[in-house]
């Protein structure tokens, strides 16, 4: 035992020089206003339309950040920001931008396979077109439906051999609420709203079969709607910590017992961790396991061969982006007591960064009693434990 409070002494110092930026460290909310402003100044033309779909760090390179950690004095990494727009509603454009002040900017048109991620404003928009479409409210009104209670989304159609480049094309797809909120329990089948994203119009109109509609009952997931309620939850057993957590956050970088690293977020690949190290006790010197590791996608297709469901191949990273997606935790339910929050940000279809409060919270759960107990009839008098901890973050 009377080692562990020696390698936390050592811990402690070696960690005490804290560096207030990090050359990992997500765009913030000034760094996403100024790729705003450089590319809108870039496209000179006021008559440009410009949507940015992507915006994120232009992964420095890796034998610069690695020299930069070593040598912090010398001159950091390049930061520039990564985006992919659309512009005209007709081309995507790959552009980076210098963050270093002179906000220098390459452009290059992208004309290779695939399509830049959805961005919100025109999935919402694509849904309000088809809820509009004097022919939806027709088959709505065929199936004796409320419209009210119709939710859409849009979703991407997926690739089965076409030659050539087409336009970027959903299909809207409509579920029903009226007495759940588990709205996939309910799908509207049997109809195809096709939309131009691009030009922003409905391109195709299929009512092929009425299905009906499944009950409500029983469906909603809500532990409010439920009998009986689950066991206790998060909000019922506090971790108290007089002393304060014992992990410490500078900026993104995370440090707990004798781990190390940073904690990204991007709007595409959600977290983001890097640099992860562990001490070495044995050598005294950290040791790094991970450089940077992220979801890099998850393909979901599913495998049904029907007129509305074949095309179901969602690309939940690419298309959509878990960053995007991800919603705030809540305190007493996603995270206890003891929880640190973590914003993060990401940008709107203009640009604008957008906050996204309590996007991850750290702490330190309690998962282990003591595993044995050791003594000797010659030292009874000495009496050890072994505990085993852990350690979480939510995303
Ligand atoms: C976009 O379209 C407008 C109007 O047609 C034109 O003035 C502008 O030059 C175009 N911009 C680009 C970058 O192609």
């Amino acid at each position: 035992m009377s080692k562990l409070p020696a390698f936390l002494f050592y811990f402690l110092l070696t960690i005490s020089i804290s560096l207030s930026s990090h050359p990992l460290d997500p765009l913030t909310p000034a760094e996403f206003t100024a790729v705003q402003t450089a590319v809108r100044a870039h496209y000179s033309s006021s008559h440009t339309s410009i949507a940015f779909h992507y915006i994120g760090l232009k992964d420095p390179p890796k034998s610069a950040v690695l020299s930069h950690l070593h040598h912090p004095s010398a001159v950091p990494p390049p930061r520039r920001a990564f985006i992919i727009a659309r512009v005209n509603h007709s081309t995507t454009h790959e552009l980076t931008v210098d963050l270093t002040g002179n906000n220098k900017i390459s452009d290059q048109v992208y004309t290779g396979p695939g399509y830049p991620i959805f961005t919100t404003k025109e999935q919402l928009a694509a849904s309000a077109l088809a809820v509009g479409h004097p022919p939806f409210l027709e088959s709505v009104r065929k199936r004796g439906l409320k419209l009210g209670e119709i939710v859409c989304q849009s979703y991407g159609i997926g690739w089965f051999g076409e030659q050539g480049k087409g336009s970027r094309i959903v299909k809207v797809m409509c579920n029903y609420l009226d007495g759940t909120v588990n709205l996939y329990m309910r799908p509207v089948e049997g109809i195809t709203v096709t939309v131009d994203l691009d030009r922003m119009e409905i391109i195709g109109y299929r009512d092929r079969a009425i299905v009906p509609v499944p009950k409500a009952d029983g469906t909603d997931f809500r532990g409010s709607k439920q009998r009986p309620p689950f066991g206790p939850s998060v909000n019922d057993i506090d971790v108290v910590q007089p002393n304060g957590p014992s992990f410490q956050i500078d900026g993104h970088r995370i440090r707990w017992a004798n781990w190390d690293f940073h904690l990204g977020f991007d709007m595409r690949a959600g977290p983001i961790i890097s640099l992860a190290s562990i001490f070495d006790v044995q050598k005294q010197k950290f040791r790094r396991v991970l450089y940077r590791g992220f979801v890099s996608e998850l393909f979901v297709p599913y495998m049904d061969l029907t007129e509305e469901w074949y095309y179901r191949t969602y690309f939940d990273a690419g298309e959509y982006g878990y960053g995007s997606y991800a919603s705030s935790l809540l305190p007493g339910a996603d995270c206890p007591a003891n929880a640190v929050f973590m914003e993060a940000y990401f940008p709107d279809e203009d640009g604008n960064p957008q906050q996204l409060p309590n996007a991850f919270c750290i702490f330190e759960r309690y998962a282990g009693d003591i595993m044995w107990r050791h003594t000797e009839t010659a030292t009874p008098e000495v009496v050890s434990f072994f505990l085993i901890g852990n350690f979480w973050w939510v995303y």
